[in-house]
């Protein structure tokens, strides 16, 4: 039988995969593997039935290749492709563990900087009594603030680093920038992050990507952020056993190099919505996914 993958349409040619994952499902395919379309934009805006019209009735349960997507819309998706007699092999609250940072913290507390977090609606801060509650869990020192998935690296002075946690008013400041610029894309609420000081590599990515599959890493890459495309190859012997026991069969981890020399967990992912370096050859990507 065929594995099923669920790709994301063209929003603009709807029998078409998105462009920006065209070269990866057509690699998946002369795999042997069989493409289902689904539309994100539908999904995205609450409307899973249509999103799911394409999909074959009675399909097999199939892996998602495509854009993120927020937990509750992924259970929408979950619950559509039920009621076509079809479904995903990742269900929603393996998606979560491995989408969310307090869905993974506890598994990789040892190897990732400690993390706090409270929940919030989109547009919400937390009051400053729960925000000192946060600060107050954390070691003295610079932070840095993101949501359950997402941080505003790109607005990091204003909306990511925060240089000292003492400095309450500070944090108050920043933490609201942060969650006035996701606006409605605010997703869980707010985490603080102890700063580390990661390596700045002059010549290779500062972050790599690892891509596990059933509890072993099958695929090594740079961030896909990263302009360079070799990256270093971290040992991670120490990782398999917090892998394994997030219990997601698909998963990302992002690896950096702290500034004395161990290596750290900066984010895990669901590797369904985990996106690819550009030097990665689609058909090299789709070996580990078929292969599957
Ligand atoms: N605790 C930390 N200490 C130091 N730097 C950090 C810390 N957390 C994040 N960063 C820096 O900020 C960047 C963005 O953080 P993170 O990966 O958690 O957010 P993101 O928005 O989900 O990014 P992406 O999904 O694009 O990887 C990281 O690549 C890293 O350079
Ligand atoms: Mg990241």
């Amino acid at each position: 039988m065929p594995i099923t993958f669920l790709y994301c349409c063209d929003p603009l040619n709807p029998r078409r995969v998105d462009e920006h994952f065209a070269a990866e499902a057509r690699e998946v395919r002369a795999r042997g593997g069989a493409v289902v379309l689904i539309d994100h934009d539908a999904l995205l805006q609450g409307d899973a039935q249509r999103a799911v019209a394409r999909v074959p009735r009675g399909t097999d349960a199939a892996w998602y290749r495509g854009w993120m997507i927020p937990g509750d819309r992924y259970q929408e998706l979950s619950e559509a492709l039920s009621r076509r007699g079809s479904g995903l092999l990742v269900a929603p609250e393996q998606y979560r563990a491995a989408h969310e940072l307090p869905g993974w913290y506890a598994m990789f507390a040892e190897v990732t900087p400690p993390s706090v977090w409270h929940p919030t609606a989109p547009g919400d801060v937390p009051v400053p009594e729960d925000l000192a509650a946060l600060t107050g869990q954390l070691p003295p020192g610079a932070a840095i603030v993101k949501d359950y998935v997402k941080s505003r690296k790109h607005e990091w002075e204003e909306a990511c680093f925060i240089p000292d946690l003492a400095d309450f008013p500070r944090v108050r400041q920043i933490v609201q920038r942060f969650v006035d610029l996701q606006a409605e894309y605010l997703q869980g609420g707010v985490v603080l992050r102890a700063y580390e000081s990661f390596a700045q590599p002059a010549s290779h990515a500062a972050e790599v990507r690892v891509w596990w599959l059933d509890g072993e890493p099958r695929l090594l890459t740079p961030h896909p952020d990263s302009p360079f495309e070799q990256a270093p190859e971290p040992g991670l012997g120490h990782l398999r056993a917090a892998v394994r026991s997030l219990g997601c069969r698909f998963v990302t981890t992002d690896l950096a190099l702290r500034t004395d020399g161990v290596w750290r967990v900066v984010e895990v992912g669901d590797g369904q919505v985990s996106d690819l370096h550009r030097a990665v050859e689609p058909a090299a990507f789709a070996e580990v996914l078929v292969g599957a």
